[in-house]
């Protein structure tokens, strides 16, 4: 299942045509007449979505949220974990962050890559565990 804010859901299909393949996609918007192009789930409350995730807890479904900035905000403190990756670029045109990781969070895994003839830039995989969710 797949969490995301109703610009990210158009940046998606406005770059690749379609929403992402095969996983539930589930777009917050506060639009009550917004209808997606595509079998797509609209939810319009951070609430309802919290609802819907607690009926997934015993299932092989995974969670992931998408973005874009307020709703990776709303939905960290709900996460187990948070898969950044870093490229080595700066762009002049963002406008739209990730928040910042507090010390509830820990690096549990990183891996550094070098640019390549695939990749511009260095780029780092870093996965950190929210201390406060360790059973
Ligand atoms: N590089 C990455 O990894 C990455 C990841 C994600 C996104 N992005 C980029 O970031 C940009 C979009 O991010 P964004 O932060 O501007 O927008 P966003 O979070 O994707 O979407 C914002 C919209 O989500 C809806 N929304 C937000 N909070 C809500 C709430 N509490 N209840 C109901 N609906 C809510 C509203 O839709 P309505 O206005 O329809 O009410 C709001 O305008 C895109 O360019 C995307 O490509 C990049």
């Amino acid at each position: 299942m797949c969490i995301q804010g109703r610009s990210t859901y158009e940046s998606i299909i406005s770059m690749t045509g379609k929403p992402l393949q095969n996983r539930r996609n589930i777009i917050l918007t506060r639009d009550q007449n917004f209808k997606p192009d595509y079998s797509s789930f609209v939810y319009h409350s951070i609430e309802e979505v919290l609802k819907l995730i607690q009926g997934q807890v015993n299932t092989e479904e995974e969670v992931m949220v998408i973005g874009g900035s307020m709703i990776y905000k709303a939905f960290l403190p709900y996460a187990d974990k948070v898969y950044l990756t870093i490229v080595d670029s700066v762009s002049k045109e963002a406008d739209s962050y990730f928040p910042m990781l507090d010390d509830h969070w820990k690096v549990a895994n990183q891996q550094h890559n070098e640019a390549d003839e695939k990749n511009k830039y260095n780029y780092s995989f870093l996965t950190f565990e929210n201390k406060c969710r360790q059973k």
